[in-house]
């Protein structure tokens, strides 16, 4: 993907607040509202568009994006990505964009009205009263206070529901396996492993992805060590509590309620959970919130927008190294890393055996994570079959069998800012970056004492410096023009020359007597 992508044509496939359409609109980007559609209908509706906004319940499988000709980005208004296949659009250089924060408070909210109509039988009472009955007997509920409350997943959501619940008095436990204990203490949270937390909680409320290691998170077995009649909510992923284990503990006394607003299945067919007495369920209402829903849409088209316009990414799921490209810090570094890697790819075939990336300066402590996929488009440019791009670069870098490895040296070599070196086997190049143009430094130890710039078609070779009259020679024919020459010192390591053209020499047959090496480039 071109830094500034244009994007002509976005459908928005899912029904989302009116002022997604309409700043997308603003900023000039063409858009089609269609909600509802079929999955043929939806085959060729994304054949030409360039973007696809989607709320849950457009399935965005490897066939949609296998169709789609021009797609060059998936926006989710909301936070899961699992309706998105995100691998298939990886793989084809598609970026997918989310809106993790926009609908938490709206989540955490619902996730709190669950856990007190749990208590109070708030639905079931009201359901009674509208059939006409006065039924205070059956609807003995429990306080809130000094009870506990586990909770699984202490992110966005998990965080917000337990300093919503602490002020009805309860008691706060949890788990998270990337959140530290120090941090869940400040919001009042104390985590213990998963086996303590069972025995002690009055209500369960889970807050994770649904992943392989969260599939079940709740089944027979834990449901087993939790306390008799243990309060469930599920406002997060259909899956995370086990349907079929729970059903069980409701009708063994086990499980003396669940609240669910989202199933395997949505809506589910299997309505045995839906129907239990002790069930209160929603369809899937946790960001169905006019705030939740208007701040999605406009985070989304936000991004949107800043992607066409070229400013810094937020809410990438994919494709991180596109978030930096932008930058006006980042994105020189980008353009050299990419093209090192196309001249270290033709001037050795030992990139097989692995490439080696070293970054030089406290400036580029962390520019691996951006750098390395640009090396990978570089190394991939002459020999994909795709469009490899900064979303796609590492994968198919991968696929391709090439190894990349990056070390950081934090101490810049000599006065540079920063130095990017490049190397496979016996071939290493070294960069830098010059105001904003991405520059080599050195060629197997032949040092440019005026570094050559990076750019345009360039023909690196090794000879005497008595061979540029027959460059000269050769261009001519070739109605081509010498626009720089640079030659490197010879202190040390090889003599190397780097001649700028203005158009592609259309062989390097004749120079062959001359030289001992010789590749052309087009960066
Ligand atoms: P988040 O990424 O901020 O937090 C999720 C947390 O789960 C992370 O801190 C992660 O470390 C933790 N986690 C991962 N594996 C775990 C495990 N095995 N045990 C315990 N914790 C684990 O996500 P979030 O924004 O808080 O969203 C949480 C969930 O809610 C997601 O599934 C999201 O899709 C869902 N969601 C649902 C609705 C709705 O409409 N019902 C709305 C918004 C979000
Ligand atoms: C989400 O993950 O954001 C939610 O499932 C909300 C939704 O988009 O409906």
């Amino acid at each position: 993907m071109a830094p500034a992508a244009a994007l002509s044509k976005v459908l928005i496939s899912d029904s989302l607040d009116p002022c997604c359409k309409e700043i997308l609109q603003g900023a000039g980007i063409g858009v089609l509202e269609k909600s509802g559609l079929s999955k043929e209908q939806l085959l060729a509706e994304i054949k030409d568009c360039d973007g696809l906004i989607v709320r849950s319940a457009t399935k965005v499988t490897a066939d949609i994006i296998d169709a789609a000709e021009k797609l060059q980005v998936i926006g989710r208004a909301g936070t899961g990505v699992d309706n998105v296949d995100v691998e298939a659009a990886t793989r084809k250089g598609i970026l997918v964009m989310n809106t993790p924060t926009g609908n938490s408070l709206s989540a955490a909210e619902l996730t709190c009205g669950m856990i007190m109509s749990l208590a109070r039988q708030i639905p079931q009472a009201a359901a009674s009263m509208k059939a006409g009955k006065w039924d205070r007997k059956k609807f003995m509920g429990m306080e809130l206070q000094g009870k506990t409350l586990g909770i699984l997943g202490l992110g966005r959501i998990g965080r917000e529901v337990a300093i919503r619940m602490q002020s009805f008095g309860m008691k706060t436990i949890g788990y998270d396996p990337i959140i530290t204990p120090e941090e869940s203490a400040a919001f009042g949270v104390e985590q213990l492993p998963l086996e303590r937390i069972w025995p002690l909680c009055d209500f369960i409320t889970v807050h994770t992805p649904l992943l392989p290691s969260t599939t079940g998170l709740l089944n027979d077995t834990t449901f087993a060590q939790c306390r008799r009649g243990v309060q469930v909510i599920n406002c997060a992923r259909g899956g995370i509590v086990d349907e079929g284990a729970l059903l069980r503990a409701l009708q063994s006394g086990q499980c003396g309620g669940a609240a669910l607003d989202v199933f395997t299945e949505e809506p589910p067919k299997d309505k045995d959970l839906v129907n239990h007495p002790n069930v209160i369920s929603c369809p899937h209402l946790g960001a169905s919130t006019k705030e939740a829903q208007s701040r999605c849409g406009r985070e989304i088209a936000m991004q949107i927008v800043d992607l066409v316009q070229g400013r810094a990414l937020a809410g990438t799921v994919n494709g991180q190294a596109l978030g930096s490209a932008y930058a006006s810090h980042t994105k020189p570094w980008i353009a050299l890393a990419r093209t090192l890697g196309i001249v270290l790819r033709a001037l050795t075939q030992q990139v097989n055996g692995g490439v080696q990336v070293v970054t030089h300066g406290s400036t580029l402590q962390k520019a691996g994570s951006y750098l390395i996929p640009a090396v990978a488009m570089g190394l991939l440019k002459e020999t994909a079959q795709k469009t490899v791009n900064l979303v796609n670069g590492l994968l198919l870098a991968q696929e391709a069998g090439l190894k990349i490895t990056t070390t950081h040296n934090d101490r810049a070599l000599g006065s540079e800012e920063g130095l990017l070196q490049l190397s496979a086997g016996t071939c290493m190049l070294t960069g830098s970056v010059q105001g904003d143009v991405a520059v080599l430094r050195e060629l197997n130890g032949a040092v440019f004492n005026h570094p050559v710039p990076l750019t345009g078609t360039l023909l690196f070779y090794r000879s005497k410096p008595s061979l540029l009259p027959t460059i000269i020679g050769l261009l001519g024919k070739a109605k081509a023009e010498l626009l720089s020459y640079h030659r490197s010192s010879i202190l040390t390591g090889e003599e190397w020359s780097v001649t700028s053209l203005s158009s592609a020499l259309p062989s390097l047959q004749e120079l062959k007597p001359h030289v001992a090496e010789a590749v052309q480039v087009t960066l």
